[in-house]
């Protein structure tokens, strides 16, 4: 995560927002996925993990389904983890 995304609080309402819009279809809207892991045990996940699972799924498991995004910014991969965490 860059220095200038972290200086930031990081804001789950917005992540919520890009959850909507870049995994929900997936995913579901609790993140409760048909055919997805579900995601609202993720309150205790370490962040990184979750940063960079979501940066680049592929990075960690190289041959998971899940798309990499490569149009999320850092500071909006950091909120959508904050929104994980709050679910
Ligand atoms: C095309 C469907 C798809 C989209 C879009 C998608 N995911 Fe996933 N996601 C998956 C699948 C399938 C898995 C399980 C794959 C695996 O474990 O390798 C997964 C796994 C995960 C995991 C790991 C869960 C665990 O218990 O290890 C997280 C966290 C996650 N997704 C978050 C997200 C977020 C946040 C987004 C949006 C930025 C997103 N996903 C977009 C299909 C998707």
């Amino acid at each position: 995560m860059g220095r200038w995304a972290r200086a930031l609080p990081a804001d789950s309402v917005r992540g919520h927002t890009l959850f909507a819009q870049y995994c929900q279809h997936c995913h579901g809207e609790r993140g409760l996925g048909s055919g997805c892991p579900d995601l609202s045990g993720l309150r205790e996940a370490e962040t990184q993990f979750l940063y960079v699972w979501i940066a680049n799924p592929q990075m960690i498991n190289p041959s998971s389904p899940m798309p990499r995004l490569d149009q999320l910014k850092p500071d909006e991969i950091r909120d959508i983890v904050a929104y994980l965490k709050s679910m």
